[in-house]
């Protein structure tokens, strides 16, 4: 949501290399390894969106969960402001549990009905008991919190079913932010809300991170919201990262088949750029219990080649000139750099379908 076009160095709340998770599944009489995620790397800077997308299935939530300490990873590093909260106890876990914060998708699921909007988002201060010490700070607190995210001091009494779902929403947002977290990790946040109501719970949480600094990461599958308001994106297929990079770049000039065909199914994307020809995803997201060799995208690909299946591609961006090279250094410094991992990248917008509109 901020632009961060500075070039000074970026100071980064979350830096994840190489992390995976597997889940033991029954399936034919047995039990197998479903590899949920594989080998995830990415980073969060102070203040910035990142958006995550990819088709349902591919490892967004579990990423997500992952990150919250809930679910536990086989393989790989999370750092959190240089700390790896995995390593953490007692007080200092507790402490780390603080700053980062979820925010889930169904704002009627995910309230408890019995307590009133003011006990649901205090409830966070009764675990947290150094921060907001006796009754008067928390009230205290707890109106800063509603005045927030646009609520009355009077909505503290109701309970979640005398709301909307959009001021539902802003009941979960304001729990998140109760203990002043650095990152937020919204998860579908306004799919269950109605265009319109979409639109005012997006422009709060704009308005939140400039206001107060926090990080985003921002999961949907809708992707003009995800142009709207992330500053980088990261594009999931069965577990693993397949495209990287700042949001304009990846959208405007996309460099994975897999992403210029989920651009291709969504063509109101921008003004600027029209689709010229639709690419229909052919066939469906194959199991992640059964992932197919080398590139796993290949058995949907109209780009794939025999080194397709043999060998997993590694990441590849432009080079300072624009062609695309393996293994060339990208644009730009490291968290700006747009990235895909692919064998034959997509060399230009109109490869991928889109064309300047006018
Ligand atoms: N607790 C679990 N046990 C077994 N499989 C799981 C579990 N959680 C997620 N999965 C599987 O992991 C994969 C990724 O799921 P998920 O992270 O929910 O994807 P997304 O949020 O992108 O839709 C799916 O194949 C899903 O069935
Ligand atoms: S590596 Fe091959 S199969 Fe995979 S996306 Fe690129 S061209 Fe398609
Ligand atoms: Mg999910």
């Amino acid at each position: 949501m901020s632009t961060n076009e500075t070039q000074a160095p970026r100071q980064n709340v979350l830096e994840v290399q190489e992390l995976s998770k597997s889940f033991t599944v029954s399936a034919g009489g047995g039990s197998r390894q479903l590899k949920a995620l594989d080998g995830i790397s990415l980073s969060v800077g102070k203040g910035e969106t990142l958006g995550l997308v990819g088709e349902s299935g591919c490892g967004k939530s579990t990423l997500a969960r992952t990150l919250m300490m809930l679910e536990t990873p086989d393989d790989g590093t999370v750092r959190f402001d240089g700390q790896d909260p995995f390593a953490l106890k007692g007080k200092e876990l507790l402490a780390w549990r603080r700053r980062v914060q979820m925010v889930f998708q169904d704002p009627f699921a995910s309230l408890n009905a019995r307590m009133s909007a003011g006990q649901i988002i205090s409830e966070p201060f009764a675990t947290h008991k150094d921060l907001y010490r006796g009754s008067a700070a928390r009230s205290k607190r707890l109106n800063v919190l509603l005045d927030l995210v646009g609520l009355r001091s009077t909505d503290a009494y109701k309970t979640p079913q005398e709301f909307s779902g959009g001021q539902r929403q802003r009941i979960g947002i304001a729990r998140a932010l109760a203990l002043d977290p650095d990152l937020l990790i919204l998860d579908e946040p306004v799919s269950a809300l109605d265009l319109s109501v979409q639109a005012q719970v997006l422009n709060l949480l704009n308005e939140l991170q400039q206001q107060l600094g926090v990080s985003y990461i921002f999961i949907s599958h809708d992707l003009s919201v995800v142009r709207h308001v992330t500053d980088r994106v990261a594009v999931m297929y069965l577990g693993r990262i397949i495209e990287t990079g700042v949001t304009e770049d990846v959208f405007d000039r996309p460099l994975h088949p897999y992403t210029a065909a989920l651009m291709s199914a969504s063509p109101k994307l921008d003004p600027a750029m029209r689709p010229a020809k639709r690419i229909v995803l052919a066939g469906e997201l194959p199991s992640p219990l059964d992932p197919p060799s080398g590139c796993r995208f290949r058995t949907r690909c109209w780009k794939a080649e025999d080194i397709c299946a043999s060998r997993r591609p590694d990441a590849a961006g432009p080079a300072a000139d624009g062609s695309i090279s393996l293994g060339m250094p990208a644009i730009g410094p490291a968290e700006r750099a747009h990235m895909a991992e692919c064998h034959f990248p997509i060399s230009s917008p109109a490869e991928a379908g889109l064309v300047p509109a006018g």
